[in-house]
């Protein structure tokens, strides 16, 4: 396919594929990127010239409220390898395009340790370092070695390492000041080769057959897997973008108050002294757990989840998210934060 191919972009196109709440947006135009010169031949062709673009990657944190009046690009770049190793660490490169728990499970497969945490993260490889995917004692972050992206408005090539990325949890640059700005095509991680077992969590202590001290890397893969899929809807099931709400930070007052009228609530000391709520918990305590508005529902076992039961507009996913924020802050006074992107 040539770059000046007029096929790359295809007009009025369903996106209901390219989410995972499987909302049935259109886009006005629509192309799959499978080399990195392709983002710049898109943005120069002049049927598109001046519209808005959107990435999407697996569409698992993507709410549209809306057809999208714009260019949506599928990254679809592919490749994935060992790039080089030191003393202490191994090198492994995955492209933007890479589904994430298949690129999860090739790591292991070929002995290189350190992801396993994450297996099972709906997504791909290109929109993890977005919202610095994390489960289950493990952020992406810790693996980051660098990240290639291409400078949408310039088509130049650039290199980002973690600093840059300035990842904290569930943020980066590119929910910031990078936002809109870069499309990633390449991620590298860092696997440091003196691998420990994290099984603190107790989740996945409790699912490790064998101790959680001697668990092999695999171990470890196939607990996370099987704790997900004990406690988060198949999006391929039931349509869902995941968490909806950040778990809130609040500092260390607003914590006491909380605690003393509601001593079960949960929370994880963090190391600036404020307290991280577990957002499901308290959505929970508000009874919301199961509760549906129309096809919009609060999953059944974990209240932090919102789902499409089937036929849910986008818009009606955010009034019952909206309905849930109201509810939390009325009778926490804790202000819930959207995690998924509204488009
Ligand atoms: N809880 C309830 N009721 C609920 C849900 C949770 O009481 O309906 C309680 C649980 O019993 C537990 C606590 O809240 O004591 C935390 O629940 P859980 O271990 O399920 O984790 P989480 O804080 O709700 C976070 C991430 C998940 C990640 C898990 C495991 C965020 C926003 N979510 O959820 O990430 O898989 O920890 O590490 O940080 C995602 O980002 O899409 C996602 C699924």
């Amino acid at each position: 396919m040539s770059l000046s191919d007029p096929s790359l972009l295809v007009p009025d196109y369903s996106l209901r594929a390219h989410n995972t709440f499987g909302f049935d947006a259109r886009a006005r135009w629509f192309c799959r990127i499978e080399s990195s010169d392709q983002f710049s031949a898109v943005l120069r062709d002049a049927r598109v010239a001046g519209l808005p673009h959107l990435l999407l990657g697996g569409g698992s944190n993507v709410v549209f409220t809306r057809d999208f009046d714009g260019v949506a690009m599928l990254v679809a770049l592919a490749g994935k390898r060992l790039v080089r190793e030191d003393d202490q660490a191994r090198y492994v490169e995955a492209a933007a395009g890479e589904n994430w728990h298949a690129f999860v499970a090739w790591t292991l497969a070929n002995g290189l340790p350190g992801l396993e945490n994450l297996a099972l993260i709906p997504g791909t490889v290109g929109a993890a370092p977005i919202q610095n995917i994390g489960a289950y004692g493990l952020e992406m972050a810790e693996r980051f070695a660098l990240l290639r992206a291409v400078e949408l408005a310039t088509g130049a090539t650039v290199e980002l390492d973690a600093a840059q990325c300035r990842f904290g949890y569930r943020d980066s640059f590119f929910k910031r000041e990078g936002r809109d700005r870069f499309a990633i095509t390449s991620v590298t991680f860092r696997l440091p080769k003196a691998w420990t077992p994290r099984a603190e969590y107790a989740d996945i202590a409790r699912a490790l057959e064998a101790g959680a001290a001697d668990a092999s890397p695999q171990a470890i893969f196939d607990a996370v897997v099987a704790v997900r899929r004990a406690k988060l809807p198949d999006p391929a099931v039931l349509g869902n973008a995941g968490s909806f709400f950040k778990n809130p930070v609040v500092d260390a007052a607003t914590f006491e108050t909380l605690r003393a009228r509601e001593p079960q609530v949960v929370s994880y000391p963090q190391a600036d002294g404020r307290v991280k709520l577990a957002a499901g918990w308290l959505i929970d305590r508000c009874g919301w757990k199961g509760r549906a508005m129309g096809a919009a529902a609060v999953h059944e076992r974990q209240a932090l989840v919102l789902v499409n039961r089937g036929g849910a507009t986008g818009a009606q996913v955010l009034a019952l998210a909206q309905a849930i924020q109201d509810d939390v802050r009325e009778r926490f006074g804790i202000r819930l934060e959207p995690e998924p992107v509204v488009v």
